[in-house]
């Protein structure tokens, strides 16, 4: 991954087929356990009941231009992060904030009016991000990750507040 991350300016867009390998080779660096390839292109091609978003560096070199991804299952009236990852050298830029606002805007509208996720108890950096957007702590799920041994935290979204989306989107922009 390029050494110019510091300086980049990122596009958000939805995934493509062509996005796939970078999309699955990021996940591979980002998780224990790992989504394969097949079930991202499943969630892509067959899944009309998700949202996949990618952030894109324009700049980086070919093949490594994919530096975020998130899914959003829909069900029913709620949005379910099923999965985010930001390229490690691409952390802490905002850019797992800009993915997370897009995709509750664009699941609210396809009437999402609130959203759920998972998350390991320990990942502070996913839950200092979850709780900038509000989300709560409503459970437990014991040794939900057992690659890790580790618990799972269920955090929701109550309602889905688009003004607030709008609001820190607009701070994108500016
Ligand atoms: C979780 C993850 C997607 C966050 O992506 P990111 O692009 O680094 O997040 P952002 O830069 O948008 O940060 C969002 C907010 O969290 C804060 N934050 C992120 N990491 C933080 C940390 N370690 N300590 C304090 N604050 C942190 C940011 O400051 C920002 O808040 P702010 O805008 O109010 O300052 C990324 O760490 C990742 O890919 N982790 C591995 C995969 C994973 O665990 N996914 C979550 C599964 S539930």
């Amino acid at each position: 991954m390029s050494a110019h991350a510091d300086a980049c300016h990122f596009e958000l867009r939805n995934m493509r087929a062509e996005d796939l390998p970078q999309v699955a080779a990021l996940d591979q660096i980002s998780f224990a356990d790992p989504w394969p390839q097949g079930s991202f292109e499943y969630e892509l091609k067959t899944n009309n009941y998700s949202l996949c978003l990618v952030a894109e560096d324009p700049d980086a070199a070919e093949g490594e231009t994919i530096v975020g991804a998130l899914v959003i299952w829909l069900i029913v009236d709620e949005a379910h992060i099923a999965t985010i990852a930001v390229h490690p050298n691409y952390r802490h830029r905002g850019i797992g904030r800009r993915l997370l606002v897009e995709g509750l805007l664009q699941a609210a509208g396809r009437g999402a009016v609130k959203s759920l996720l998972e998350v390991r108890s320990g990942n502070l950096d996913a839950l200092h991000l979850y709780f900038g957007f509000g989300y709560k702590v409503v459970g437990l799920r014991p040794n939900y990750y057992q690659a890790e041994a580790e618990d799972a935290l269920l955090l929701d979204l109550d309602p889905l507040d688009l003004e607030f989306l709008r609001n820190i989107k607009l701070t994108f922009s500016s």
